[in-house]
């Protein structure tokens, strides 16, 4: 049985995936081992047998011994770990959650429905790391894929809409907070008409009593066009990744431009995204939807009209599914070759946990 280590598998991320796993019964078949950086010795989950203990995140020797690593534990313990691992000599297979190995020459970004073909390619040639991609293209790839296989993709323009959830755990809980002090200030409101709600919830807003320790500004009733650190030339980091994880995940020969404005808003855990395609020829509306509706088995064409949009293209009707919606989509008045469309994604779903989950059972298939 392939022995498969578990690191940061308590936190967010690393929760849906043991549920995902228990789920599609993907332990079977699999020895596990829970590593902790802060509970060495305590109980392991039950899938580690009777009596299994923790081991250390940090004891090279114990990740050694196992062939399979899948880290959900975060960028600064990968910097810390990973290269120590090659080091040592270790020549396992590493499944990891976090950006920092994403870019490496000799890593790949996994989202199997779309480039499935990209990942077989590197296990025939020797390579070893595995990374989730960015929450926002993995949903975008799987939305758009159809059209990027069909060789249609001039450029997107990609404006998000991101749930607090992508910002982790701690923001999340902060969304609620600031929710329910939100909600106090409409509730006490002496004049229960709009504009006085309003005016007490605004005053709250700029007010002490909000809670922005994380976010370090009000999200709840308002949103925060700015993601992540700041990069050259005016995009943020969260930007900067659409091309050029799109282009690494396809295995592009030249780069499609992918760009657009990353956007915080206050759902939980899907992320929407409102795009513009310029097509590099002009294809027939229906064409283009049947496309898309092919992107993988997941993708879900919406019809474009408002019952089915307010239904099934919502944050609401999508989290804690894998189905990615795809609507809106019509062609816009720049032209024949621009295509609208609108998709939402769970952001932990397709945009983590499911496709590391994926690559530990290719892994099996392949490892025996
Ligand atoms: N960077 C994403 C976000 C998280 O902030 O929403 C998923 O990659």
């Amino acid at each position: 049985m392939l022995k498969v280590g578990f690191i940061g598998w308590r936190g967010m991320v690393g929760s849906v995936l043991l549920q995902r796993m228990r789920e599609e019964a993907d332990f079977a078949g699999l020895e596990p081992v829970f590593f902790t950086t802060s509970n060495v010795g305590g109980a392991a989950p039950a899938e580690a047998g009777a009596g299994a203990a923790l081991l250390d995140a940090y004891d090279l020797k114990a990740l050694a011994t196992c062939p399979v690593l899948v880290s959900c534990q975060g960028g600064d313990y990968t910097g810390k770990v990973y290269s120590a691992l090659l080091q040592s000599g270790w020549k396992g297979y590493w499944i990891d959650a976090a950006s920092t190995l994403r870019m490496a020459e000799d890593a790949v970004i996994i989202l199997d429905p779309v480039n499935r073909a990209v990942i077989d390619k590197a296990l025939d040639s020797g390579i070893r790391a595995y990374i989730g991609g960015n929450c926002t293209v993995s949903l975008m790839l799987m939305a758009m894929g159809g059209l990027f296989r069909e060789g249609l993709v001039e450029w997107v323009n990609s404006m998000t809409y991101q749930a607090a959830s992508g910002a982790g755990a701690a923001k999340m809980l902060e969304l609620m907070k600031q929710m329910d002090c939100l909600t106090q200030a409409a509730n006490a409101s002496p004049n229960g008409d709009a504009l006085s709600v309003e005016t007490a919830v605004t005053a709250t807003q700029r007010s002490a009593a909000m809670p922005t320790a994380e976010f370090g500004a009000p999200l709840a009733g308002s949103l925060l066009a700015w993601i992540d650190k700041e990069m050259p030339g005016g995009q943020t980091r969260e930007e900067w990744k659409g091309e050029s994880e799109t282009n690494k995940i396809l295995g592009t020969a030249s780069t499609i431009p992918v760009d657009g404005i990353c956007v915080r808003v206050g759902a939980l855990r899907c992320h929407s995204q409102g795009l513009t395609v310029k097509l590099s020829k002009d294809v027939p509306l229906a064409d283009v939807e049947a496309i898309l509706a092919s992107s993988t088995p997941w993708t879900k064409l919406v019809a474009n009209n408002k019952q089915d949009t307010i239904t099934d293209l919502t944050p609401t009707a999508v989290t804690g599914t894998l189905t990615v919606p795809v609507g809106r989509v019509h062609k816009l008045r720049m032209g024949p070759e621009y295509v609208g469309a609108f998709t939402v994604g769970d952001q932990l779903l397709w945009g983590a946990a499911e496709p590391l989950r994926r690559m530990v059972r290719i892994l099996r298939e392949r490892l025996g």
